[in-house]
C-alpha cells in the first residue's frame, strides 16, 4: 500500500516537474519569437557539403545560431517531452515509386480531416536541388537529405525543408511550395494568407483563395494537429530511415505501395513520353538491348523496392509493428478493405470523411480521368496495361525484375496470348500483413 502511494507520487511530482519545466521554457521561448525574426532553423547537420546552392545563407544561420544554441537544444528536449507526453500521435510515410497509385492512396490520408497534417512530396525540392548536371543525384548525400527532412516536418519543423525550396523563401514566406494545393492541411483557413495583387501562385490554393505560403503559419497549425502523413516517391532504401523509426519523439508507421513493375513501365512511357522515348522504340521496333543503360535502370528500381520490402517483411526490431506492405492493385480492386486495413495498423480511426471520398472516386466515370487523376474506374485501371504493353517489353521486365514479381506475387506470362487474355489473372492472393 505504501510503495503504490510513494509511487503514485513521484509519479505525480515528475508531472509536476516537466510541466513547470515546459512553462518556463515556453514563456523563453515565446520572449525568443518576439525578439528573433526570422527565427533560427535547426542546424542542418552536416548537410552544407552537399547543398550547391544557398551555401552564403547558411554560413549566416549557423552563425546566429551559435548565440541561441543552449536555448536551442532546450527547446529541442522541450519538444521531445511533448512528444513522447501527447500519446497516440502517429507520423505515416507513404512509400512509394512514380506510377503506383500514390496519390490516390494519399487521398486516404489527406481526406482524414481536421486531425491529420498532410504532406504532398515535399522531397520533391530537395531531389530537385540534388540534381546533378548529368541528371541524376548523389544517392548516398540524397538518403541523408531524404531523412532529416523528413524527421523535421514530422516534428513540424520546416526550416529544412526551406533550405532546399528555390527562390529561398524570404521571411518563411513562399510561392513555390510544390503542389501545395494537393495537400489540403495548407489551404485551410488557418494556413492561408491574404491574396497578393499581381503575386503568381503556381500551386495554388483550389479550395479557397490564398496568398503565397506562410511557412511558420504552416509549422504551427501542424503543430495543432493530432497526427502527420507525408507521401513520397523518393525515399529508395527503407533502411535509410531507420533513424525514424527509432527516434522516441516519433510513432512512424511505413506503408510502402507496389505495383507490378511492367504495369508500371507501361504507365510511364505514357505519362512521361520523353523520358522513355527509348522504350517506347524498342516497342515498336527492334529488340530490346539488354545492357543498356535504361534496363539497367529499370532493375535498379526494382531491386530498390524488393529490398526494402524484403527489409519491412522480415520485422526486424526496428520495424516491429511499423511496416506495412500494401499492393496497387489490391487498393484498386478493394479500396475499402484495404484503406480499414491500412487506418487499422496506423492505429487511427477511419473517418466517414475518408470512406464518402473512396466511394465518390472509385466509381467514377472513364471520362474524368486524366493522366495524374486520381478519379478512374479502379478495377478496369488494373487490367488495362495489359493491352498497352508489347509481349517482348513484359518478357525484358520479367528478366530483369524476376524476383520482385515473385516476392509480391505478379504471374509471370509466357505468350503474348497469355499476356492478354482478361480470364487469366497475373495477380497471386498473397498476405503480407500480420497487424
Ligand atoms: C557557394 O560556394 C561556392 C564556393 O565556395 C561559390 O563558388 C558559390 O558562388 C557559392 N554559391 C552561392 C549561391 O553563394
Ligand atoms: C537535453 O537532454 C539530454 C538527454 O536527454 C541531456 O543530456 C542534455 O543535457 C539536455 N540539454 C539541455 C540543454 O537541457
Ligand atoms: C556523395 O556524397 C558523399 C557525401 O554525402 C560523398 O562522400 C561522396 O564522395 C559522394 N559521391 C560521389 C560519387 O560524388
Ligand atoms: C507568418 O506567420 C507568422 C505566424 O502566424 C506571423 O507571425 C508572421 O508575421 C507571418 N509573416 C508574414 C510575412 O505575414
Ligand atoms: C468499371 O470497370 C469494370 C470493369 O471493366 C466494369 O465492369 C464496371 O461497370 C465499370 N464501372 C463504372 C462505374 O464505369
Amino acid at each position: 500500500m505504501r510503495i503504490k502511494y510513494t509511487i503514485s507520487l513521484v509519479f505525480f511530482g515528475a508531472l509536476v516537474i516537466i510541466e513547470m519545466e515546459n512553462n518556463i521554457i515556453s514563456r523563453v521561448s515565446d520572449k525568443l519569437a518576439l525578439k528573433q525574426t526570422p527565427q533560427t532553423p535547426l542546424q542542418p547537420s552536416g548537410l552544407s557539403h552537399i547543398l550547391p546552392k544557398h551555401n552564403a545563407s547558411f554560413t549566416k544561420l549557423s552563425k546566429t545560431n551559435s548565440a541561441f544554441s543552449l536555448i536551442k537544444r532546450r527547446l529541442e528536449n522541450y519538444s521531445q517531452h511533448k512528444e513522447v507526453v501527447t500519446r497516440g500521435r502517429k507520423h505515416i510515410l507513404l512509400l512509394a515509386t512514380t506510377r503506383t497509385g500514390s496519390s490516390f492512396v494519399g487521398e486516404f490520408f489527406n481526406q482524414q480531416g481536421d486531425n491529420m497534417f498532410f504532406l504532398f512530396e515535399p522531397l520533391w525540392h530537395v531531389e530537385k536541388m540534388l540534381t546533378l548536371e548529368t541528371g541524376g543525384t548523389n544517392a548516398t548525400a540524397a538518403a541523408k537529405a531524404y531523412r532529416d527532412v523528413l524527421q523535421q516536418l514530422f516534428l513540424c519543423d520546416f526550416s529544412l525543408l526551406e533550405s532546399f525550396i528555390e527562390p529561398l523563401p524570404v521571411n518563411h514566406i513562399t510561392t513555390g511550395l510544390f503542389r501545395r494545393e494537393s495537400s489540403s492541411s495548407l489551404c485551410q483557413e488557418s494556413v492561408c494568407s491574404p491574396v497578393i495583387k499581381g503575386v503568381f501562385e503556381r500551386y495554388r490554393c483550389r479550395t479557397r483563395r490564398c496568398g503565397p505560403l506562410n511557412l511558420t503559419m504552416a509549422s504551427e497549425s501542424c503543430l495543432q494537429k493530432e497526427h502527420r502523413a507525408i507521401k513520397s516517391v523518393r525515399v529508395r532504401q527503407l533502411e535509410n530511415l531507420r533513424p525514424l523509426a527509432e527516434d522516441p519523439r516519433l510513432d512512424v508507421k511505413f506503408i510502402q505501395l507496389v505495383r507490378d513493375p511492367r504495369a508500371v513501365l507501361a504507365s510511364r512511357m505514357v505519362a512521361f513520353a520523353a523520358k522513355y522515348k527509348n522504350w517506347k522504340q524498342w516497342a515498336i521496333d527492334g529488340e530490346v538491348p539488354i545492357d543498356d543503360d535504361e534496363v539497367r535502370k529499370l532493375k535498379w528500381n526494382c531491386d530498390n523496392i524488393r529490398l526494402s520490402a524484403e527489409i519491412g517483411l522480415r520485422q526486424p526490431a526496428w520495424l516491429r509493428r511499423r511496416y506495412m506492405l500494401v499492393r496497387y492493385e489490391d487498393i484498386a480492386r478493394f479500396p475499402m478493405r484495404k484503406a480499414t486495413e491500412m487506418y487499422r495498423f496506423v492505429g487511427i480511426p477511419f473517418t466517414p470523411q475518408v470512406k464518402s471520398w473512396i466511394l465518390k472516386n472509385t466509381q467514377a466515370s472513364k471520362e474524368t480521368s486524366g493522366v495524374y487523376s486520381t478519379q478512374k474506374n479502379s478495377s478496369e485501371q488494373v487490367e488495362k496495361w495489359r493491352f498497352s504493353l508489347p509481349f517482348k517489353i513484359a518478357r525484358v521486365v520479367q528478366k530483369v525484375c524476376g524476383p520482385t514479381l515473385k516476392l509480391f506475387g505478379y504471374k509471370f506470362v509466357s505468350s503474348e496470348e497469355m499476356l492478354t487474355d482478361k480470364s487469366i489473372s497475373l495477380i497471386e492472393d498473397k498476405v503480407f500483413n500480420f497487424v
